[in-house]
């Protein structure tokens, strides 16, 4: 795909369902009783992965368009799979569904693409055997036979990193355990900030809520000043009912490809309808708007248990704000913007004082090492940035249009697509159809509002 620079985005966008809440409306639906009727679905491919594995449990689903019907089979309803459930590139399908999996009385077999093969199970592995399964995997790596059991033992389990995955696996494990299983986590990292920065995103707690489960949080100050944060779950007893019709909100961390080019290109004015303002996902907007970049926000509601609403965002960037002298982004910030960390680097060569990112070496093991991805390709195209085990530093740099290769990592190649608007020459995106995995519209969406 060549990119070439734009002056502004203008016009008004709705863009596709959120991918985190597509994966857990699919399999909370599966698991309650009766029939869900889910509206603006993802259309990214990690979900459609998702509704194929149920499909292969025996669940009987309907698709139309971004409309998708899930008869419910109930927590213990599933059939055992008679092939290899197929998670293709998705994480959150293999780390979510081997909780549920883990809680059925038969095994079966996980498996992925190349990039998934990669990625670390070990974090889904130990507390799933700790509450009884027994799992079979190529030294903690996909493929992994699970050894399901039912029910489960409870665990008090404290999360080793900060994963939303992860939290989200043992909660639904949780849901099959003879009595509360509870987890809990430091917040934050780093001291004195407020509570909701170090935070996950919550929406397994959101939608478990939903269909009807009751969850307990506490939030406890320890004697460092940390905040450690306690979820618990009911066990076996606990039951999803169907309720009603869920409508998805649009995707935050597939606005922030917008919002940041929007910011990026004077005279920009954008609109994103729609899109989920969870505020475990909005810290992109606090950080734009530290940057000096105006967003404004309308018509916000409650949808489904999510926040959402309109984001209209201004080009503000340049000429670049003088007040802010220079961005860290680190510690209990990282979970809050793990997925929009190489389109915000990209937007650090734009900043006066650029952009440091520390605390986040969870990025090595995303869909791709996105430390390494982002700095070799910023470099391709000029930026001066260092690297760090844990993040990275880019200094405001003039980008020039250069051949990006994206190691088939949607992110990375939307993140590289916005940058090559503002460089100089045209700029080439590789294995660009890897967009697919979360946002298969992107391209078309963009050229839609490009001037
Ligand atoms: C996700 C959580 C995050 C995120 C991923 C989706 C989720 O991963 O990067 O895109 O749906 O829970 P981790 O929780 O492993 O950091």
């Amino acid at each position: 795909m060549i990119i070439q620079p734009a002056k502004k985005l203008h016009g008004k966008l709705s863009l596709p369902g959120d991918k985190s809440i597509s994966h857990r409306a699919a399999m909370f639906a599966a698991l309650a009783t009766g029939e869900t009727q889910i509206e603006n679905f993802a259309s990214s491919a990690d979900c459609a992965a998702t509704l194929n594995c149920l499909e292969n449990l025996g669940v009987e689903i309907t698709r139309a368009g971004s409309s998708v019907k899930i008869k419910g089979v109930g927590k213990i309803g599933f059939e055992p799979p008679t092939v290899a459930l197929d998670c293709e590139n998705s994480g959150t399908t293999v780390r979510l569904l081997s909780g549920i999996l883990a809680g059925q009385n038969f095994t079966s077999e996980l498996n992925g693409d190349e990039s998934l093969k990669k990625r670390p199970m070990r974090r889904v592995i130990e507390p799933l055997e700790k509450m009884g399964a027994k799992i079979e995997s190529a030294s903690f790596f996909l493929p992994m036979i699970i050894n399901g059991k039912h029910p489960l033992k409870p665990v008090e389990y404290v999360l080793p990193v900060a994963s939303a995955q992860v939290k989200s696996c043992i909660l639904l494990a949780g849901l099959f355990a003879t009595g509360k299983t509870t987890i809990s986590f430091k917040q934050s990292a780093v001291r004195n900030l407020k509570p909701e920065i170090g935070m996950m995103r919550d929406h397994t707690e959101r939608m478990l809520n939903w269909f009807g489960v009751k969850l307990k949080e506490t939030l406890v100050a320890d004697e460092d000043g940390f905040f450690i944060h306690q979820t618990s779950i009911e066990g076996t007893t606990a039951k999803l009912v169907a309720n009603g019709s869920l409508n998805i909100p649009s995707d935050i961390s597939s606005a922030a490809f917008f919002l940041v080019a929007a910011a990026c290109l004077s005279d920009s004015q954008l609109t994103l309808e729609n899109v989920g303002l969870n505020p475990t996902r909005t810290a992109i907007l606090d950080v734009l708007e530290n940057c000096g970049v105006k967003i404004e926000k309308s018509d916000e509601r409650e949808v489904c248990n999510e926040p959402v609403g309109n984001l209209t965002v201004y080009g503000s960037i340049k000429p670049a704000p003088t007040t802010v002298k220079a961005v860290i982004l680190q510690g209990g910030q990282i979970p809050g913007l793990i997925d929009e960390l190489p389109v915000l680097a990209v937007l650090g060569t734009q900043l006066e004082g650029g952009l440091t990112i520390r605390d986040a070496s969870e990025l090595r093991v995303k869909e791709s090492d996105r430390i390494a991805a982002t700095v070799e390709n910023l470099q391709r195209m000029g930026a001066i940035v260092e690297e760090f085990p844990d993040g990275l530093r880019v200094e405001k740099s003039t980008l020039r249009g250069a051949q990006i290769e994206t190691y088939g990592d949607h992110r990375i190649a939307m993140a590289f697509a916005v940058a090559g608007l503002f460089a100089v020459g045209n700029t080439k995106i590789m294995d660009a159809d890897c967009v697919k995995v979360s946002f298969p519209e992107f391209f078309d969406s963009l050229k839609k509002v490009c001037e």
